[in-house]
C-alpha cells in the first residue's frame, strides 16, 4: 500500500521511519517533508493546508492510507475533506479535534463528565476577565482557547502581570483569533507526563509515557517551547496511576467524545500533571506529540500501519500494543535564540555518524536541502536526537554521546534532559 504522512517536523520524521519498517508499507510520500525524511518517503512541495491538492495527491498516486501528523490541519478539517472524497485517513475529523482546538471546549467538557482538570472559568470579554483576576488567588494561569504552537499559556505571579497577560492575549492579540476566548486556570503542581493513546472512536489504548521539558534552558528556565527534549518512560507514571488514569481519564474522554457525536478517531495525547490530589488534565492534543514521538516509537514494537488501520477500522480493542522494555531519551539540537528569533540556512555536518548505529537516531525537525544538495538548518527545532538504553541513565548518557556526532553553526540544546531520573 501507498502511504501519504501530513507534516514536516521531527515527530513526522520519526513516523515516516516507523511506517517505513512496516510490512504493508509500499512506497512512503511526506508532504511537504524535510531533508532527513526524505531518506524514507519522498518529499511532494504540497504544504499542510493545502487540503484539495493533498486528496489530489493522494488520489492520483493510488495512496491507501493518508496520516495526518499536525495539529492545524486536523483542527482545519483535512480528514473531513479525505473521508468526503472516499480516501483512508488516519487522525480526527474537525468536530472531534476541536478537543485541541479550542481549550474552552476542552475545558467544558472535562467538567460535564467529571474528568479531573484545574478549575477554570472561561471569559470572552477583556474587561471581565480582569475583573476576575482582581480577586483571584495567584500565580494562576491564562490559556489563548486557540491553536498558538504551545506558547500560548502564561502563568502569572500577580494581578499587574496578569493585567498584562490578558492584554498581550486578548487586546494585542498576540496569538490572533486563538486569544478571542481564554481560559482563566488554577495554577497546580506535580510532575508532568505526556500519554499518547491510539483511539477507534470506542476503545483507547495508552502508549508508553514520555515527560517533555518545555522551557527553553537548563533548570526549566527560559520561555515555554514546544519541547526541548524528553524521555519514556516516566518512572512517576506508576501502574496504579496509569490504570488510575484508564478508568478517570481516558475511557471517560473517549465516552464524553461518543456522547458528544464526536467520535474521536485518532491519536489522543493527554498532558496529565501528577499533582497531590491525584492525576488531572493539563490540556489534549488530537495528534502524535512533538517530541514525545521520538521517544515513544522507537520503544514500539508493533506495525504501527496495522494500528492505524484498526484505529480507522474500529478494532483497536483486536490489537496488543507492546513497547520495548529499553527507556529512550531524546535531546532537541535547536537554532540558538529558539523560541523568539534565531537564524537559519547554516550547514550541518556529521549526520553520516548515525548510519547504522542500532538504538541511535537523527530525526530532523527543521531542515532542507540546499541547491548543491547539502543538508541546512531550517528552523528553531533543528534535529532530535534520540537514543535506546537499558535505563534512563543509560539512554541519557547515549544521547547526549550522539548530541556531539553532528554539529551546525548556533546549535543549542538543554544539558539536563532527563536529569531528574537519572537513577532509574
Ligand atoms: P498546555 O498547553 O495547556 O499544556 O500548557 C503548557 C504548559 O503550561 C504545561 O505543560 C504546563 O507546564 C503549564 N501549565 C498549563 N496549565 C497549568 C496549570 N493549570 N498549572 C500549572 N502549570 C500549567
Ligand atoms: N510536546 C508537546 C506537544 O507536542 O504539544
Amino acid at each position: 500500500m501507498n502511504i501519504l504522512i501530513i507534516g514536516s517536523g521531527g515527530r513526522e520524521h520519526a513516523i515516516a521511519w516507523k511506517v517505513a519498517q512496516s510490512k504493508k508499507a509500499d512506497k512512503i510520500y511526506c508532504a511537504p517533508g524535510n531533508a532527513g525524511i526524505s531518506e524514507v518517503a519522498e518529499c511532494v512541495p504540497i504544504t499542510a493546508m493545502e487540503f484539495d491538492k493533498l486528496a489530489d495527491f493522494a488520489e492520483s498516486h493510488d495512496i491507501g492510507l493518508t496520516i495526518v501528523g499536525m495539529d492545524d490541519p486536523l483542527v482545519g478539517g483535512v480528514v473531513d475533506v479525505f473521508e468526503k472524497r472516499g480516501l483512508r485517513v488516519f487522525g480526527p475529523r474537525k468536530n472531534a479535534a476541536i478537543i485541541e482546538g479550542s481549550k474552552a471546549f476542552s475545558k467544558e467538557l472535562m467538567k460535564k463528565y467529571d474528568i479531573p482538570t484545574a478549575a477554570f472559568e472561561t471569559f470572552t470579554d477583556a474587561d471581565k476577565a480582569i475583573e476576575y483576576l482582581k480577586g483571584a488567588k495567584y500565580p494562576i494561569v491564562l490559556k489563548a482557547d486557540g491553536l498558538a504552537l504551545g506558547k500560548g499559556v502564561l502563568i502569572v505571579q500577580n494581578f499587574d502581570e496578569a493585567k498584562d497577560g490578558i492584554k498581550e492575549l486578548m487586546i494585542d492579540k498576540k496569538f490572533g483569533a486563538a486569544g478571542n476566548e481564554i481560559v482563566i486556570e488554577e495554577f497546580l503542581t506535580g510532575r508532568e507526563v505526556s500519554v499518547l493513546c491510539f483511539c477507534d472512536g470506542t476503545n483507547i489504548k495508552p502508549m508508553a509515557s514520555a515527560q517533555d521539558h518545555k522551557r527553553a534552558k537548563d533548570g526549566d528556565q527560559g520561555l515555554n517551547t514546544g519541547g526541548m527534549g524528553n524521555f519514556s518512560p516516566s518512572p512517576f507514571y506508576t501502574d496504579e496511576i496509569a490504570s488510575f488514569c484508564m478508568e478517570n481519564v481516558y475511557k471517560k474522554t473517549m465516552a464524553a467524545m461518543k456522547q458528544e457525536g464526536r467520535d474521536f478517531v485518532g491519536v489522543l495525547f493527554v498532558g496529565l500533571i501528577l499533582t497531590p490530589e491525584g492525576p488531572k488534565v493539563l490540556e489534549y492534543n488530537c495528534r502524535f506529540g512533538d517530541p514525545e514521538t521520538q521517544v515513544v516509537l522507537p520503544r514500539m514494537e508493533n506495525d504501527i500501519v496495522e494500528v492505524f488501520e484498526a484505529c480507522i477500522d474500529g478494532k483497536l480493542d483486536q490489537v496488543d500494543l507492546k513497547f520495548k522494555r529499553e527507556a529512550c531519551v531524546c535531546v532537541v539540537l535547536a537554532s540558538d535564540g529558539y523560541p523568539v528569533k534565531y537564524e537559519k540556512g547554516f550547514e550541518i555536518t556529521g549526520l553520516e555518524n548515525f548510519k547504522g548505529k542500532e538504538g541511535y537516531y537523527c530525526f530532523h525537525a527543521g531542515t532542507k536541502f540546499s541547491e548543491d544538495g547539502k543538508v541546512l538548518t531550517n528552523g528553531g527545532r533543528v534535529l532530535g536526537i534520540s537514543a535506546l538504553g537499558e535505563t534512563l541513565r543509560e539512554a541519557r548518557e547515549n544521547a547526549y554521546k550522539a548530541v556531539e556526532w553532528v554539529n551546525f553553526d548556533n546549535k543549542y540544546m538543554r544539558h539536563d534532559i532527563a536529569n531528574a531520573v537519572i537513577n532509574y
